[in-house]
């Protein structure tokens, strides 16, 4: 097959946003829009992708080294002319090898996060299969907006109307284009300088090369996919809906691969996240970037996972808190209103109700009782508590960090421990009880006394 190019555009400011953040910014399942298309661009290895984007939209072109892409150029535009004026300074970005060199360039949108790799295929292979331009079309249920597929008495398609331009005929036509496009290198980049900006919008349309192709008898093809799956996002309303499907698949894939969720409609996870077969996960469970569930775990309800790795048969929640640096090994329990933040948990280890373990380093088997709260900041710098291997802490222990408990300590409920604990000592470190014999039967009798003078009176 000839190599792949890609032009990502990504310039728009998109307004309706009402955003201060660029558009292609916005987030699906924890990323980017712009994201998950070089994620499915990245998927069909491209021998070279240009993304187009506009001025202080530096922080995309990180998009695209996360995706995974090999080589990528990023191409300013700066002033918004049009789809076809960004699309012409993304194949200058390509180079001349690429265009020279009888390529398949292939024209995306950033915002349109729900395209497969496998469609991007298809219309590759239109190019591969001889075709001038394949255009990516669907059945709009409302097509308003969209440009309108032009298809003669034949069949073929003979050019692209957008919407400001359309006659109220031409309007009713359903089939639009997608945004989604590829093109014979050498077509393009002979067509794109013709195209000229005169239009209701005053804008290069990158969709009248396809009228410009059509005029000189070469073949354009075209592929149709479901509409939901080239849904482009332009305000938050939209955004939401992709969010809504794409939290949709996941579920799907997850329940799949053999992970139980008890409500799937309840539980969000990110496009990174990593579970296991046989793991459990109750209602209302939020995974946010970069957890790794092995299996045999089970996650209760209302827990709130991110940056975090969980060992087999471990056990989490309900209404756990699992903050970034969060390791817990295999078997080990972190229950109900537990926060933890930069914390290794060793295997077996229990933090079973209502603590904050953050910068700790927690043993095997060492059980962490109710209440305990790690003191690891002091407002400026922050400090690692290390808990050994069996050791106990008491219910409602503040253990002021930096400190060592060592292997098999104690440590006496209620204690402040600020100093190093050496292995299998106590710790007591709170206030001595004092006992004092027959005085609250006085107190009472004191009180009852003063409060009958009183209604005498
Ligand atoms: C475009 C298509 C239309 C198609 C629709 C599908 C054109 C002329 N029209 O219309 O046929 O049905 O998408 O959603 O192509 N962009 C730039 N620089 C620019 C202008 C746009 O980078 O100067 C980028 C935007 O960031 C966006 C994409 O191109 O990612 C599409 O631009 P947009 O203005 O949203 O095009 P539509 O009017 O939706
Ligand atoms: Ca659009």
């Amino acid at each position: 097959m000839k190599p792949i190019n890609c032009i990502v555009l990504a310039a728009g400011k998109g307004t309706r946003m009402k955003s201060d953040r660029p558009k292609v910014m916005h987030k699906v399942a924890g990323r980017p829009l712009v994201g998950h298309v070089l994620t499915s661009v990245a998927a069909v290895n491209p021998a070279q992708v240009a993304l187009v984007v506009g001025p202080d939209m530096e922080m995309v072109a990180d998009q695209a080294t996360k995706a995974g892409l090999s080589s990528y150029r990023v191409a300013l535009q700066q002033d918004r002319l049009g789809t076809g004026h960004a699309a012409r300074i993304g194949l200058e970005a390509l180079g001349s090898e690429a265009v020279a060199a009888d390529s398949i360039v292939i024209v995306l949108f950033g915002d349109t996060p729900l395209i497969r790799s496998e469609t991007i295929w298809r219309l590759a292979q239109q190019v591969e299969d001889g075709a001038a331009v394949a255009i990516l079309g669907f059945n709009a249920a409302v097509p308003t907006g969209y440009g309108r597929l032009l298809v003669n008495d034949t069949g073929q398609v003979t050019g692209i109307r957008e919407e400001n331009d359309a006659s109220d005929e031409e309007k009713k036509i359903t089939l639009c284009n997608s945004g989604v496009m590829a093109f014979n290198s050498k077509v393009l980049s002979e067509l794109l300088p013709q195209v000229r900006a005169d239009n209701a919008k005053g804008e290069y349309y990158l969709t009248d090369v396809v009228g410009l192709a059509a005029g000189r008898g070469l073949r354009v093809a075209v592929e149709t996919c479901a509409e939901e799956e080239v849904m482009g996002i332009n305000n938050r309303l939209e955004l939401s809906r992709a969010e809504a499907r794409m939290q949709q698949m996941l579920r799907e894939q997850m329940m799949l691969s053999g992970v139980t969720l008890i409500a799937p409609e309840t539980v969000y996870f990110s496009m990174d996240t990593v579970i296991e077969p046989d793991v459990v996960i109750e209602p209302h469970v939020v995974f946010g970037p970069g957890v790794k569930v092995e299996s045999g775990v089970v996650i209760h309800g209302f827990s709130h996972i991110e940056g975090a790795t969980i060992g087999a048969g471990a056990q989490v929640g309900p209404f756990a808190r699992l903050r970034p640096g969060t390791a817990l090994a295999a078997r080990s329990k972190v229950g109900n209103f537990v926060e933890t933040k930069n914390a290794q948990v060793a295997e077996g280890a229990k933090i079973n109700h209502l603590s904050y373990v953050g910068d700790a380093i927690v043993g095997a088997k060492a059980n962490i009782g109710a209440g305990t709260i790690t003191c690891n900041y002091d407002g400026f710098d922050k400090y690692v508590t290390r808990i050994g291997a069996g050791a106990f802490i008491g219910s409602n222990s503040a253990l002021v960090a930096p400190v060592n408990i060592a292997d098999g300590a104690f440590v006496g409920s209620g204690s402040v421990v600020v100093r190093d604990v050496e292995a299998d000592a106590l710790a007591l470190a709170r206030g001595e009880q004092v006992n004092k014999a027959g005085w609250a039967a006085r107190f009472r009798a004191m009180k009852q006394a003063a409060k009958a003078s009183k209604t005498a009176k």
